[in-house]
């Protein structure tokens, strides 16, 4: 990852409107690491990164700067919300989960990286497998063929998808699925926990040849892969470029009143180490937390940053405000952001023949009865495009659905805007839609 502040904050602009303040601290922050890994070891253990916490109202982008920040380093990266460990039959300590999380999240990144490596050389290994096996399905076409002419056939074959649909019994892994143990979707993959105590059973099972070709290279690349290097390099990225985004982090500060707040400052107590600078044993081995990136976001609007214990608050040195967005912002979001709303209905309704467009002063008017709302009941940001432009759309979304027919243009204007949204500031239907 070697782009530079503005290069990320150019790249952020892509998805999110304004929050310029933001952008820019999350974008010294991640060169910083870049910065960091160019120098000496002696200085890299000096250097710990500056944790950053994002403050400002609901729906403005604290979340969706995270998200794209992710995707746009291909960092480990994890998203936790805080409240989860305040939440009942919580057992303290639970914390360190997020950092055997963000160490799951490097191995992935690792293996896939490494699979693309292996890529041809596991495809060429499994097609070997295959030709075998069709060359004995086939055995009575061969006639007088010689073999070796005879699978290049296969192969070629095999290649061009010819066999694609073809069943033959292959020669499996067996792998031992994953069993959702706890309610509310947790599962642990047993075949990952004693896979590597027992060893492989493998069983016959029918599959076409495509399907089993692909489990053929997973299984060719998986043997090609050295899988100490990989758990290795990934604690090293885990520990050097790993990110944790803490959100809700405003739901466990607060004043203590009652039970159920003592837990707060218990989980800020449980997590502070974490942020500091701890070891935490995964099962790839030991991570050391000082280098990770730590973001916290949170609405502060019934708690202050303030309220976080001291501690905690002196570890996130670089604090940002979003601000509410505007009508300008939301002009901007609909029409100035890859794949926007408006975009994502486009093709949405393409998919029913309807050739959606929206014009200039309709776009105005969705963003100014938005800001309407936003400021006469509850502000929730951006999220009110959504739920606007559901309200606006369900018409045409309800009626198109055949595309037998020709494809029908549609322009949305500013009076059918207004026409449609005329009732949503008092109208009781909007109730459905609120979030
Ligand atoms: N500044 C922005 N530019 C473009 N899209 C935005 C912006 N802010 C929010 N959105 C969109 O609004 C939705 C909600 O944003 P997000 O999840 O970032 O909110 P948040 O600030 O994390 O709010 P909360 O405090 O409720 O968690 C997302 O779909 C996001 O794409
Ligand atoms: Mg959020």
């Amino acid at each position: 990852m070697n782009l530079s502040p503005k290069q990320i904050v150019n790249e952020l602009n892509k998805h999110i409107i304004g929050q310029e303040e933001a952008k820019k601290a999350v974008a010294i922050a991640l060169r910083n690491r870049y910065r960091r890994a160019q120098l000496s070891q002696e200085l890299r253990d000096e250097i710990t990164p500056k944790n950053i916490i994002m403050k400002g109202p609901t729906g403005v982008g604290k979340t969706e700067i995270a998200r794209r920040l992710a995707k746009l380093v291909k960092a480990p990266f994890v998203k936790v919300e805080a409240t989860k460990y305040t939440e009942v039959g919580y057992v303290g300590k639970d914390v360190e989960g997020m950092v055997r999380d963000l160490v799951e999240c490097a191995y992935r990144l690792v293996k896939d990286e490494k699979a693309k490596e292996v890529r041809v050389k596991a495809t060429d290994a499994a097609e070997k497998k295959m030709v075998k096996l069709l060359a004995e399905l086939k055995k009575n076409d061969r006639g007088e063929t010689a073999r070796e002419v005879f699978e290049q056939d296969l192969l070629e074959s095999l290649r061009k998808g010819a066999f694609d649909d073809t069943v033959i019994e292959a020669d499996v892994k067996d792998e031992i699925k994953a069993m959702e143990l706890m309610p509310g979707g947790a599962a642990i993959n047993l075949g990952s926990i004693f896979g590597e105590v027992l060893p492989p059973k493998r069983k016959k099972r029918k599959l076409t040849v495509k399907e089993a070709m692909q489990l053929y290279i997973a299984e060719e690349s998986e043997k090609l892969i050295d899988e100490d290097a990989a758990k290795e390099e990934a604690l090293r990225r885990a520990e050097n470029d790993g990110i944790i985004f803490i959100d809700e982090i405003d739901k466990i500060a607060g004043k203590e009143s009652g039970s159920i707040d003592v837990s707060r400052e218990g989980v800020q107590r449980d997590i502070l180490p974490i942020v500091e600078g701890t070891t935490v044993m995964t099962k790839y081995g030991a991570v050391k937390t000082d280098y990770i990136l730590f973001i916290a976001a949170g609405a502060f609007h019934v708690s202050k940053v303030e309220d976080l214990i001291p501690e905690l608050q002196g570890r996130f040195p670089v604090s940002v405000e979003l601000k509410s967005l505007t009508k300008e912002d939301f002009v901007q979001i609909l029409t100035n952001t890859e794949h926007s709303l408006t975009q994502q209905y486009a093709v949405l309704l393409a998919v029913d023949n309807i050739d959606l467009k929206f014009t200039p002063d309709a776009i105005d008017a969705i963003a100014e009865i938005s800001e309407e709302i936003n400021l006469t009941s509850e502000d929730i940001g951006a999220r009110r495009l959504h739920t606007v432009m559901e309200y606006l759309l369900e018409d045409i979304s309800f009626n198109a659905g055949g595309s037998d027919y020709p494809v029908i243009p549609v322009e949305i204007n500013r009076a059918y805007v207004e026409e449609h949204l005329k009732n949503m500031t008092s109208d009781r239907n909007l109730k459905k839609y609120v979030l």
